[in-house]
Formats: C-alpha cells, sequence, structure tokens
C-alpha cells in the first residue's frame, strides 16, 4: 500500500497521470469509476488532459462502483447522470462503453450481468474509490461480506444524511442503491483510494491501520496487492 499525502490539486494531477500511462500503454483499459464530492477535482483534470490531447479515452471502458435505486439516468442526483455530467460528456469516450449499475431493474439476472460484463471486458484495471464516513466503500456499508459481488444495498441513515446535501429534502435520498461488491472491487488490479478533508480522518486512519474488518469495509484494502492512498493533509491527520 502506498500512501500519497498532498493538496488536492496535486492528488489530481498524479492520479490524471496514472490514467494517461494506463492508457498509453492499453487504450482499452477497464476504468472502475467513482462518484462524490472526491473525484470531481480528478475528472476536470482528466478533461483537460483529454481536451489537449494528452490522452484519449477512444478505446476505454467504464464500470461505475454505484448507483441509486429507482432514479432514472435523467434524474440530476442519478450516479449515471454526475457521470455524464462531470466526465463522460468533457472526453472522448464511446457512451456505448461507460456503464452504470442498474437501479431500477434489480432483478438477480441484472445485477450478476454487471459482474458478468466486467468478468468479460477483462476486469478491471484502475478501480476509483472514495471513502464513506462510516468507512465504506462504493455502496458496501459496513457489514457487507467480502466475498459481495455486485448487490443491492439498504443504505446507512448516516449516508443517507451525509449525501443529503445532493437533494432538494434529506428525505428524497433513496433508501436503497446497488453497488459492486466487494469481491468485484478487489478484482481489480489497482486501486486508488482519495481521501480529503477531516471528516475523512477517522475513517482513513481505521482503514489503514485497524484490524481487517467486515465492520469497515475499506480495511479489506489492506490485503489488496496495489493500492494507492492518495490523501490530503486534513484527511491525513491521524495517520
Ligand atoms: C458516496 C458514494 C461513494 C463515495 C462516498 C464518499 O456515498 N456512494 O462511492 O465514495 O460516498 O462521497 P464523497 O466523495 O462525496 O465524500
Amino acid at each position: 500500500m502506498r500512501i500519497v499525502v498532498t493538496t488536492e490539486d496535486e492528488i489530481a494531477q498524479l492520479a490524471a497521470e496514472r490514467y494517461t500511462e494506463l492508457l498509453l500503454r492499453k487504450p482499452n483499459a477497464v476504468l472502475g469509476l467513482a462518484t462524490g464530492s472526491t473525484p470531481l477535482r480528478l475528472y476536470e483534470e482528466l478533461a483537460k488532459k483529454c481536451a489537449a490531447h494528452e490522452l484519449s479515452f477512444r478505446f476505454a471502458r467504464t464500470y461505475n462502483l454505484d448507483e441509486y435505486a429507482d432514479l432514472p439516468p435523467e434524474h440530476p442526483q442519478s450516479y449515471r447522470g454526475f457521470m455524464d455530467r462531470h466526465l463522460f460528456s468533457k472526453i472522448d469516450i464511446d457512451p456505448g462503453n461507460t456503464h452504470v449499475p442498474n437501479g431500477i431493474d434489480r432483478s438477480d439476472t441484472a445485477l450478476a450481468n454487471y459482474d458478468t460484463m466486467i468478468e468479460h471486458a477483462g476486469g478491471i484495471d484502475l478501480q476509483l474509490l472514495g471513502l464513506g464516513l462510516n468507512g465504506h466503500i462504493g455502496f458496501n456499508e459496513p457489514g457487507t461480506p467480502f466475498g459481495s459481488r455486485t448487490h443491492v444495498v439498504r443504505l446507512s441513515e448516516s449516508t443517507r444524511h451525509a449525501n443529503a446535501r445532493f437533494f432538494d429534502r434529506p428525505e428524497s435520498v433513496p433508501k436503497e442503491a446497488v453497488s459492486l461488491g466487494i469481491r468485484s472491487v478487489m478484482n481489480a488490479r489497482s486501486i486508488l483510494l482519495f481521501a480529503l478533508g477531516e471528516q475523512k480522518a477517522e475513517p482513513l486512519r481505521a482503514a489503514i491501520y485497524g484490524p481487517v474488518t467486515e465492520l469497515l469495509p475499506a480495511s479489506v484494502l489492506q490485503l489488496h496487492p496495489d493500492v494507492t492512498i492518495y490523501a490530503d493533509r486534513e484527511a491525513a491527520e491521524l495517520l
């Protein structure tokens, strides 16, 4: 596990270099992407580099971590909408190569199909993760089995509360979501975990130095052979 502590701007630049190197080496790389406020600067940087022809997503394939239940893609708070607005519309990716879990069809077949699609694409080369206040990754809440595949999640009250800032009313935050499972995340060849802000200091400390436990999903990353953690000084305060 490598830990890089620097500013949010430099995190975006360093991580963007990882994407540039990967896509030069493997233009059709499979990228695991995340939502939330944490990756926004990175997405800006990727869009900038793409506009400057420093990297191309022309052959890249992307699979997002999660999606809220029952929000149609055109809903402004759906993660599909988020990705279209903040990244996909700003880079040269083929929209047909972008995938976000289906929050509407949550049948067993649809869930299993998401994992199968990733496997058929060759597996995720680089998985981007943010960190929930309770140590969740994707929407894998505390208690999620490490062996989980794409599944339906009942969101904890703390997660709904944390994400209420994006919705018009706290009650509008969906109660469920679909998330790539922990095993699916751990199958990625390389992982980048971003943690920004003082609120992430305790979950980040626990994820890195605490016991590896399903009660703190991000702690599973201690078992992965290629993880880079990018933290700003506030998030790294307890390291
Ligand atoms: C959300 C998302 C996660 C994200 C995390 C942190 O609930 N499902 O994928 O990493 O919580 O969000 P933020 O980056 O806004 O702090």
